[in-house]
């Protein structure tokens, strides 16, 4: 076995023997000596080792041309023009296969590529050096299946190694500090940021605060949605706009039975409303409901319409519906739906409701089961509640109508539409004298069982208790 790095275009990249075709877009590269150019168009044709490339350039510009095509080779990895990989040639494995593009060579020799670094982002392809001594894998670093590859992308990186199948068995290899792994291979995964700083003796991941408070879930997440470079698709890309229709702004009907809520008066409400400053400062969030005069029809259903209720609706370019409420959304796609799960409310029966956002009204869900007792008692929990609270508003997000328009920003949005859901609520609920308490987590999983909702269509992301304020209070 000879692992050597060897180069190519990158996908999308190619050299027409005259000028440089990026996707259709013509770069002209400005006196090419006759070796550039057959040195390129080698990089075009497929993966080519130094070797070959030097043997290129001299052959038509002498050996003073080297110097000259590795400036320019240079360059080319500066603008993320090439793909790195490591070429094996030796015999075939067990099950006959070197790996991707597997070739028969000279006398029963297989060649194949068996890790290719390539760019998922925008940067360099410039190869960093392989480590010195004992190499681990990154504990951050993601194994996904791309395209039917195995592909490994650390955090925040804008290139990503590609495995060959018999090249997986490294990942196993590293999974420890080794140093039985190959350094063009350890090259590549260098270059792509997949592998630890430090070293046994310094294991920087656990030691260093920096890198031991990140879940590598939660660091993939924040890098994925917050580093542009390292993944495509910031903003309103419309990733399943030719293969899916845009959700409507109105859910489904939820069900038969509803409970009509009156129409509050604004205009009432304004004049007697405290200042917002009042509000701002006397806004707490309260863990005690009044046990002897629970919230009302009234309470509640002025709550969820001086906050949540649809003031419009619109219909953007995309052709998605769009909604006004209240509070502010991304794109006003308005994808958060509220499920008053009721326990005692004078005029609303025990249950789990869902708010009509157009229609002000409550539609049942489910009656009172052991899957809404659930979620009463998991609220009761987190709120550190004496008894159990007369109404926990379950929000729940309609993934699909910001998932059809964006992508990295996607489930960003939906966190963050949550967070301003809470403040209008607790706003809104200290100006009416509620109590209110925002939550910081809860049961998708129960939330689906007790709604027939399916999770990955529609899921819990947020959950608040409501009351009647106790008398004693402020
Ligand atoms: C997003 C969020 C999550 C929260 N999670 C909980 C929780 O799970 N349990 C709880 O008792 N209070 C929770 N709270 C209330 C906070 O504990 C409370 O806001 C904080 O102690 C400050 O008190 P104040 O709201 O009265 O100003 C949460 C508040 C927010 C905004």
């Amino acid at each position: 076995m000879n692992p050597t790095i060897v180069s190519r275009f990158r996908r999308g990249a190619s050299f027409t023997g005259e000028h440089l075709d990026l996707s259709g877009t013509v770069v002209q590269l400005k006196a090419l000596t006759p070796g550039q150019g057959a040195a390129l168009k080698l990089l075009s044709d497929g993966d080519r080792d130094d070797t070959e490339l030097a043997a290129a350039v001299t052959a038509l510009d002498g050996e003073t041309g080297l110097l000259r095509w590795h400036m320019l080779f240079r360059g080319l990895n500066v603008s993320g023009l090439i793909e790195h990989a490591v070429r094996v040639t030796g015999e075939a494995d067990e099950t006959g296969r070197a790996g991707e593009a597997g070739r028969a060579g000279e006398a029963g020799e297989i060649t194949g590529i068996t890790a290719r670094l390539r760019l998922v982002g925008r940067g360099t392809t410039l190869l960093a050096p392989a480590p010195a001594g004992p190499a681990r894998l990154s504990r951050f670093a993601e194994a996904r299946v791309v395209d039917g590859t195995l592909t490994l992308q650390a955090p925040g990186r804008h290139l990503a190694v590609e495995l060959a199948p018999r090249a997986a068995g490294l990942l196993g290899e590293l999974a420890n500090w080794s140093t039985g792994v190959p350094a063009p291979v350890l090259r590549l995964l260098a270059t792509a940021g997949l592998l630890a700083p430090g070293g046994p003796e310094d294991d920087v991941e656990t030691t260093e605060r920096s890198h031991a408070q990140w879940h590598p879930g939660d660091l993939a997440f924040h890098a994925r949605t917050r580093t542009p470079a390292s993944a495509p698709g910031y903003g309103g890309t419309h990733p399943l706009g030719d293969r899916f229709p845009p959700e409507p702004v109105s859910p489904p009907p939820a069900g038969t039975r509803t409970v009509a809520l009156p129409v509050p008066d604004l205009e009432r409400i304004a004049a007697a409303d405290p200042s917002l400053t009042e509000v701002l400062e006397r806004r707490r969030s309260i863990r005690a409901h009044d046990t002897e005069a629970p919230i009302t029809l009234d309470q509640l259903g002025e709550l969820l319409y001086r906050s949540l209720r649809r003031r419009g609706t619109m219909t953007g370019s995309d052709g998605q519906e769009l909604a006004d409420r209240p509070y502010p959304s991304g794109g006003a796609v308005h994808e958060l739906e509220v499920y008053p799960l009721v326990t005692a409310c004078e005029g609303v029966p025990a249950g789990l409701w869902h708010y009509a956002t157009d229609r002000h009204e409550l539609e049942l869900v489910a009656e009172p089961c052991k899957a809404t007792a659930a979620l009463v008692s998991e609220a009761r929990g987190a709120a550190m509640l004496e008894a159990d609270p007369q109404v926990v508003l379950l929000v729940a997000a309609r993934f699909g109508r910001v998932m059809w328009k964006y992508e990295t920003v996607a489930y960003p949005l939906v966190l963050k539409h949550v967070g301003v859901l809470y403040q209008t609520l607790y706003l809104v609920a200290t100006a009416m004298n509620l109590a209110v308490c925002g939550l910081g987590g809860g049961d998708s999983a129960a939330f689906a069982t007790a709604s027939g909702r399916d999770p990955l269509l529609e899921g819990t992301v947020g959950e608040l208790v409501l009351g009647s304020r106790p008398r004693m209070e402020g």
